[in-house]
């Protein structure tokens, strides 16, 4: 791999033992991808947090060693200095105020509470979101970014017109001690053009229906770029999102292109650049139907959880809860839980909607997900979600049911305590 004298001098431990340590895995892993050099980047996102019970042994020798361990990959321990570009921590483990709603023991809080002081004072930001593009980490189109989390990869990727591949902790921590990450996949203009034309025949227009979409694309084209054409009503950023974080889990997903509205693509043509479509996907009535139907994996109508937030809510989709909530109250056998930034839940909470939705019942959670913190309400059998994703990930992970929904439908099953969605 051809390095650059200042990386070479890093490699060699000119700049200290963790920027030669990151150097040398940055190193090892673009090799085995073939990279043939590395790429400046000015922007990471990784998971750099302690929140599990997994890490507390080695939390026990320090947080230099938790990082080198698990964000170096390196047997020796070696003090951590500050990042060097703009680094955000994603999603973690424990919501920091509503951990003891979670389970969560109160060893556990602390060690998060001391790992997010370690970070802060390195300059790791702790937005603790899977959507960092909603609380100001904004990519500009062309930047080359070090991203983990596949709704977050694909949003920066399609949506953002950034660059990056599914990273990983090792490759984030490396990245934000060097500034640099492996030059391949999609930082790469040729690896970026559309794959299929995805013609869509029945209008999409509302967040489960953009949903119900992305979850049909990403089966079928896996882990290819579809190229989205037809009867799309111009999308907002809520549903990019679930549209995105829909695709990257029932396939591998990690860019796409909406001609007029992505912004590699100002034209069918552009979305393909010197590459013709492998092939044409219809999508009508019957595809949506099949994506519903493999979204349901519940047989029981009475609901005992409620999940809203995946990816993490944007402060609109905060108030459209606390709207539908406004003076009613959960049914007393229902959990609802809903997932925001923690900086999104300040605003919510300045706009009274946290008292609403507080009111009525249900939880505003922050920092997490049960995806992710792997904890749901106990005793739960049956949840309803309206994200597509969760409906995806949410019944194996909690060994649960699970209902796909719109939000509306939500809401009112958390209040009757019975599902009554439909298409
Ligand atoms: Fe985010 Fe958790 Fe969903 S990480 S995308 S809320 S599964």
């Amino acid at each position: 791999m051809q390095l650059t004298d200042y990386e070479k001098a890093m490699l060699n431990g000119d700049h200290g033992a963790a920027k030669a340590r990151a150097m040398d895995l940055l190193v090892r892993y673009g090799q085995a991808l073939g990279a043939e050099r590395l790429v400046e980047t000015r922007n990471v996102a990784g998971a750099f947090n302690a929140s599990t019970p997994s890490v507390k042994a080695i939390v026990e020798q320090g947080f230099d060693a938790v990082y080198s361990e698990l964000n170096l990959d390196s047997d020796e321990v070696v003090e951590i200095p500050r990042v060097v570009v703009n680094t955000t921590q994603l999603i973690t483990g424990i919501d920091n105020d509503n951990w003891r709603v979670q389970g969560v023991e109160e060893p556990l809080i602390r060690m998060q509470r001391a790992s997010e002081q370690f970070l802060g004072e390195r300059g790791i930001n702790p937005c603790a979101t899977c959507t960092p593009y909603q609380v100001g980490v904004v990519p500009v189109m062309g930047e080359h970014c070090a991203w983990m989390e596949s709704s977050a990869v694909i949003y920066c990727n399609s949506v953002l017109g950034a660059r990056t591949n599914v990273e990983g902790k090792e490759s984030t921590g490396a990245a934000a001690l060097t500034g640099r990450i492996p030059y391949w996949g999609y930082h790469l203009t040729e690896n970026r053009f559309g794959t299929h034309r995805v013609h869509v025949d029945i209008d999409v227009d509302d967040m489960k229906d953009w949903g119900l979409l992305g979850y049909y694309i990403g089966e079928v084209v896996q882990e290819d770029r579809p190229v989205l054409t037809g009867k799309l009503h111009h999308p907002s950023m809520v549903k990019l999102k679930h549209f995105g974080a829909a695709a990257a889990s029932s396939g591998g997903v990690e860019l796409y292109h909406i001609p007029g509205v992505t912004p590699e693509a100002r034209t069918v043509e552009e979305a393909f650049g010197p590459h013709q479509p492998v092939g044409t996907i219809r999508y009508g009535k019957a595809e949506r139907r099949d994506a519903w139907e493999k979204l349901q994996s519940a047989t029981d109508r009475k609901v005992d959880f409620i999940m809203l937030g995946c990816p993490h809510n944007a402060i609109e989709q905060v108030e459209l809860v606390a709207h539908l909530l406004r003076g009613r109250r959960i049914h007393p056998d229902v959990a609802l839980w809903m997932h925001t930034p923690r900086a999104i839940k300040q605003i919510a909470d300045r706009a009274g909607y946290v008292e609403i939705i507080e009111a009525a019942g249900g939880v505003v959670m922050s920092d997490t997900c049960p995806a992710i913190s792997r904890r749901v309400p106990e005793g739960v059998r049956v949840i309803a979600t309206d994200s597509a994703k969760q409906a995806h990930y949410l019944p194996a992970i909690a060994k649960v049911q699970g209902w796909f929904g719109s939000v509306q439908e939500c809401v009112e099953a958390a209040i009757s305590g019975e599902w009554q969605g439909g298409l």
